[in-house]
């Protein structure tokens, strides 16, 4: 059975992740630092999976403490690496953190994986920013690679140049990079999901704090862009389908004879969906009237932003299966289950 280890295994998508790995029968390692999530995640992922899964805290910028885990990991077969930060906003006001974390960490963790002398499966959890104010959508993956809109997404251009260099100058290397749309949704035992840390930026938690009461009403952030309904449109993927491609992506890499392969994906369902749809289907799937206002738009944010996905159809043989509707009424479970407990 392949060892994998999972960076940041007790984020959002890496916890998904790793259950899907675990219904797969890999055994799974985590390693993670605990800046942006907490130890009950494990629990919760124990739960989930009736087992108990590897862990160990790990900061991958430490590069004694990384060489330690690695040398007493050597069995390692594959990684998944998401460890890294990952709020837009906080990388243009704090650049180097983004820098340092992002870069530093993974250029020491293959590091350390190139010193094995073994084939390594790596995976790199990347970002539709890498493609900017795209010009032709759906966005495929020759898409050109822009001037990145900021740092964070700049981390995720530089991060597949250094994984692809890497393979180009050792055979022991084989990567695929993943370029996640937007993430949404959570697993259906509502025990994981979205954990944002104070005023969630994204669009889908803050929809479920406004609807829980948590928050007094959500901001759209603008209605006067050039698509149906004003507001902008994106490829929101639920979290489970998201965490399924990186199962089929580990197949492909352990099946790839190809010593030196490096490729990468889209994933998203394919379709555009504007925030407006997105608020409507939420209140028709939780029965909830949203407290919702029109405002200015914000700093950065592209009008469309959807992707062409056939690639990972084909050569993963991987497709999305979960609607809109599926993920926000899995992302209003969630939700409520947490608040449920901070309640108890
Ligand atoms: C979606 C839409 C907002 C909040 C970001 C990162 C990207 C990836 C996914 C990491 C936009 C609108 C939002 C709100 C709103 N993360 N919105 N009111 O910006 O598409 O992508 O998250 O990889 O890198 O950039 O996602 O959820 O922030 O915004 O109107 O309170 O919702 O304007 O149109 P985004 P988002």
């Amino acid at each position: 059975m392949s060892k994998i280890l999972v960076t940041g295994g007790l984020g959002y998508i890496g916890s998904h992740t790793v259950v899907e790995l675990h219904n797969q029968g890999f055994e799974v390692i985590i390693v993670d630092d605990l800046s942006n999530t907490s130890l009950d995640v494990l629990e919760r992922i124990n739960k989930i999976t009736n087992s108990s899964i590897n862990y160990v805290n790990l900061d991958l910028k430490n590069i004694e403490a990384t060489k330690i885990f690695i040398s007493e990991n050597n069995d390692i077969d594959g990684v998944i690496h998401f460890a890294a930060s990952k709020a837009v906003g906080e990388s243009v006001e704090n650049p180097l953190k983004y820098y340092t974390n992002n870069l530093f960490s993974l250029t020491n963790l293959l590091n350390e994986l190139k010193d094995l002398n073994k084939e390594i499966n790596f995976i790199f959890s990347s970002s539709a920013t890498v493609y900017g104010n795209p010009e032709i959508l759906p966005i495929t993956e020759s898409e050109p690679i822009k001037k990145a809109e900021s740092p964070y997404g700049n981390t995720k251009q530089i991060g597949e140049e250094i994984i692809k260099d890497l393979i180009d100058s050792n055979s022991n290397f084989k990567a695929i990079s993943l370029r996640y749309f937007n993430p949404i949704g959570a697993h259906s035992s509502s025990m994981i999901g979205e954990l944002p840390i104070g005023v969630p930026q994204n669009l889908v938690p803050f929809i479920t704090q406004t609807a829980i009461g948590l928050r007094k009403e959500l901001t759209v952030f603008g209605n006067d862009y050039p698509t149906s309904d004003g507001s902008c449109l994106r490829d929101y993927i639920h979290v489970v389908d998201l965490a399924k491609a990186h199962i089929k992506s580990l197949y492909k890499l352990i099946n790839n004879e190809d010593k030196s392969y490096y490729d990468t994906f889209n994933i998203g369902t394919g379709k555009g969906t504007s925030v407006l749809e997105l608020i409507k289907c939420f209140e028709n799937v939780t029965e909830n009237k949203l407290n919702f206002k029109i405002g200015d738009r914000r700093e950065g944010d592209v009008a469309e932003c959807f992707a062409d996905v056939s690639k990972a159809n084909k050569i993963l043989n991987w497709k999305s299966e979960l609607s809109i509707k599926d993920s926000l009424l899995s992302s209003w479970n969630w939700e409520k289950n947490i608040n449920n407990e901070k309640l108890q």
